[in-house]
């Protein structure tokens, strides 16, 4: 039986009342102070905003191709990976921006950016993880392949390097959340946190690596978020459920799953400050995902989640989560939740928008004076 603990104090209480009296609320547009004029994103099924259901040989067998998955913004499946806006939707909408059209789609508008991000993509190589006995079964536009393709698309769209370069200084880039998959991919295929976490060092490489190429190329502020806590995930609650009460903390997550998340946020932030000191010009910011998380599982009955489903997926069926991984969201027979906006979790997996909302709303109040935009 999952039991859910949520745990108050006076200071989180505090900090959601501030949240909710102060920007984002207040102020639609909070980023707009940084003048932003596009947006490049690069990442994972927490970003991709259509890549991945245009993508063969995937495309439209995708469960993200069809309802419920969109059923709540837009009323059909755009490809994204929730039941309606992603944290990036609300970035962009933070900067006075239209949302992010997906790479893939070679009708869209790329005149305020591109989403270069794919579910189910990885931080390395589809080879390299081969090389590890890793399998990787959704894509092989990894980070480096969408690195490519932008340039690719600069290539085509500014006349010179420093054209480019001079475009960029008003653009926001988003380096991830990416690698998550390559962990997921490796603890799913029966590695052990142990073995998955020998591989931390080159993912982490593979995230710097892409954050200097978009910095070479001129990127003047930069987002490069971590992984979530994994261990509260239903995904992850169902596959490692254990009856010894040890394995988990005061709000139900598995630790040596956060731990080990939180073990590659230590290594990505480390990367982050060697980047700062080989370019003290541009603003590189950690996205810090994991604590964003944690602000809204321990802040979910004021921000209005059912206390009682913080951990159920919405969208899924089965055990003590809602989730099994024989019957996932989107397959025949599996139900969604009477409200979605009273849920974190929207298949298991990836969040609702109304969980994204407020992480974004956290997100770029954590963020936006790190840019020190406007003076
Ligand atoms: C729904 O989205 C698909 C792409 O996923 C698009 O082809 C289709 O035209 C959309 N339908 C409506 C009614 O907007
Ligand atoms: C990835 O590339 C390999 C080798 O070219 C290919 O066999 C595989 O089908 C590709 N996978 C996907 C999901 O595109
Ligand atoms: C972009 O253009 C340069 C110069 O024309 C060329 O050397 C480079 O290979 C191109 N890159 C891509 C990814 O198309």
């Amino acid at each position: 039986m999952a039991t859910t603990r949520v745990v108050f104090s006076a200071f989180l209480l505090l900090s959601s009342f501030v949240l909710l009296l102060s920007p984002p609320s207040c102020d639609a547009h909070p980023l707009k102070a940084c003048m932003f004029d596009s947006i490049y994103q690069f990442g994972d099924s927490i970003s991709d905003t259509g890549n991945l259901i245009r993508e063969r040989p995937i495309a439209a067998t995708s469960v993200f191709a069809r309802l419920p998955y969109g059923e709540t913004f837009f009323k059909n499946a755009t490809g994204r990976c929730s039941n309606g806006l992603l944290m990036i939707d609300y970035v962009a909408l933070a900067a006075g921006l239209p949302f992010l059209n997906p790479y893939r789609n070679i009708d869209a508008d790329f005149s305020h950016g591109v989403n270069f991000a794919v579910a189910g993509s990885t931080a390395l190589k589809t080879s390299v993880l081969a090389g590890m006995n890793i399998f990787s079964p959704v894509t092989n536009t990894s980070l480096d392949v969408q690195l490519d393709l932008m340039f690719t698309h600069f290539n085509s769209t500014c006349y010179t390097d420093s054209d480019c370069s001079e475009k960029l200084k008003r653009a926001l880039f988003m380096v991830g959340e990416i690698g998550g998959n390559d962990y997921n991919f490796a603890l799913s295929g029966g590695k052990t946190i142990e073995e998955a976490k020998s591989i931390v060092p080159d993912v982490v490489q593979a995230i710097k690596d892409a954050a200097r190429r978009v910095i070479g190329y001129g990127a003047l502020r930069v987002v490069v978020p971590g992984n979530f806590p994994i261990g509260c995930l239903p995904i992850y609650l169902s596959r490692f459920q254990t009856t010894n009460s040890a394995a988990y903390d005061e709000q139900h997550c598995l630790k040596g799953l956060n731990d080990f998340a939180k073990y590659h946020n230590d290594h990505l932030q480390k990367a982050i400050e060697e980047l700062r000191q080989e370019n003290p010009n541009a603003f590189i910011v950690y996205g810090d995902y994991y604590n964003a998380f944690q602000w809204l599982v321990q802040n979910a009955p004021l921000l209005g989640f059912d206390v009682a489903s913080v951990q159920k997926a919405c969208c899924g069926i089965g055990g003590d989560y809602d989730f099994s991984l024989t019957k996932m969201c989107g397959n025949p027979g599996v139900p969604v939740c009477a409200d979605p906006s009273s849920r974190i979790s929207w298949d298991g997996i990836h969040l609702t928008q109304e969980a994204y909302k407020f992480m974004a709303g956290w997100l770029i109040g954590d963020i936006l004076p790190k840019f020190h935009c406007g003076g």
